[in-house]
């Protein structure tokens, strides 16, 4: 398998890079990946780091789920509930008991993003991601890959390196970062975002086509959407590829608008024979906005009939809408909930229901201008509380798991790709 190689002089040199055999990835002997080429991976002087011990993967164990949690409820009619995991937040017990008691998947908050992995030119870190990956394996988990190309989480260097490729070496680049961190844990991951968040937001509109203006879009052009799907699945054909969006989920202009560029986008995707799979939606809901059941079970239903698997891959409740009383708060994220929920679990193409995160402290929301609430309280937005104890929000998920259709043999069928 030919990965383009390493740019010397603006050229680009093929190099034969065999990827690593899953025994080799399994005992973690995949860091050589890049090896010599990665000298020049990124610029003058860099070095690559002498492939790591190895790390391994680790057995996968048996199910830790308790047969009361989110994900035994959802197994019940083949959905599969997980959570965004940050890498350093599994040094609380705590944290990782509640885990491992409530998922059967997990997805890294950073640890598998390029900000992470290339945080140093030449130098890739696996170790973050390898970390979070033996526990979801100890734990009998699946992994979700997040994510391969996104505007955001660049490493300092990457966006002047991309401003000075053309596309060409954007390319070459491109395939090494994809090689690189797919190839790491290829035939680890059940379905990688490979792209995330590529239309552009309301004034930012400025294409007919919609996407918005990225460093991957500069320099590639807009084929590079196609492209990153072909190339993961040159590196690892195990993995899904997903679209990942955000804000394509309630019931305003923009958002429909929005939800008709994804329809038409992934029509012209499959009549290309692009190798995509999955399309998931990131669900950070605002209680701002309302909720159409019905549009949204229609958006839903036009992509499951295009034959691709939908996962909910980030969800998560902003309650800024709410008065600051907890009793009111937990009410209207629990309609929020029952209204998002009823409807993804009754379509049959919705395999993974992910939450960004699983308990209230460690949400993003509060940290961002533009979701955080009025009053500064904390938000409510996840399934735990503080102290890991299952809030009405949890109960709300719970029996929208058991309330579901079971779609259990589409979903397995979907799965299998
Ligand atoms: O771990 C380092 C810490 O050592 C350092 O001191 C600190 C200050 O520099 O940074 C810490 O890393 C930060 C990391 O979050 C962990 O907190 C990164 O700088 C910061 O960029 C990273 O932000 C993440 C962001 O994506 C960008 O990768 C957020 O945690 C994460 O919640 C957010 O998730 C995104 C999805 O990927 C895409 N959809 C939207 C979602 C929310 O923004």
């Amino acid at each position: 398998m030919l990965y383009m190689g390493c740019l010397r002089g603006g050229s680009t040199s093929a190099v034969r890079l065999m990827p690593p055999t899953r025994r080799a990835l399994l005992g973690g002997a995949g860091t050589a990946l890049l090896g010599g080429a990665a000298s020049t991976l990124c610029g003058p002087g860099a070095r690559a780091r002498p492939a790591a011990k190895p790390a391994g993967f680790g057995p996968v164990g048996p199910p830790a789920w308790t047969s009361d949690s989110l994900q035994a409820a959802a197994a019940r009619t083949g959905l599969t509930y997980g959570c965004e995991v940050p890498h350093y937040r599994l040094d609380m017990a705590a944290y990782r008991r509640a885990v491992a008691r409530e998922c059967g998947m997990l997805v890294c908050g950073t640890a598998m993003k390029m900000e992470v992995v290339l945080a140093q030119p030449g130098i890739e870190d696996f170790g973050p991601g390898d970390a979070t990956l033996r526990f979801a394996r100890a734990n009998g988990q699946r992994m979700r890959g997040h994510t391969l190309v996104w505007h955001n989480a660049l490493p300092d260097w990457v966006q002047p390196l991309l401003a000075r490729s053309g596309p060409a070496q954007a390319e070459a680049f491109l395939r090494r970062w994809i090689g690189a961190a797919a190839g790491h844990w290829r035939g680890t991951i059940e379905a990688w975002d490979v792209v995330n968040e590529v239309l552009a937001i309301g004034d930012a509109v400025q294409r007919p086509d919609g996407l918005r203006e990225t460093p991957w879009l500069a320099s590639l052009g807009p084929g590079y959407i196609d492209l990153a799907f072909r190339i993961l699945h040159e590196v690892d054909p195990g993995a899904a590829g997903t679209w990942n969006e955000d804000a394509v989920e309630q019931d305003v202009p923009w958002m429909e608008a929005r939800r008709t560029r994804v329809l038409r986008r992934l029509e012209g995707m499959l009549a290309r024979g692009v190798p995509i799979r999955r399309f998931g939606l990131q669900s950070h809901l605002t209680s701002t906005l309302p909720i159409d059941q019905e549009r949204l079970r229609r958006f839903l239903a036009e992509i499951g009939g295009l034959g691709l698997g939908i996962e909910i891959t980030e969800l998560d409740f902003d309650d800024r809408a709410f008065p600051s009383d907890i009793a009111a708060r937990d009410r209207g994220v629990t309609d929020m909930a029952r209204r998002y929920l009823d409807v993804v679990c009754a379509e049959k193409a919705v395999l993974n229901v992910v939450t960004w995160d699983i308990y209230d402290p460690d949400t993003w929301l509060n940290d961002h201008p533009n979701r955080k609430r009025p009053d500064g309280l904390p938000q409510r937005a996840l399934p735990l509380d503080a102290g890991f104890a299952r809030k009405p929000l949890w109960h709300a998920f719970h029996k929208a798991f058991r309330d579901a259709p079971d779609h259990g043999a589409h979903r397995d069928r979907l799965r299998r790709g």
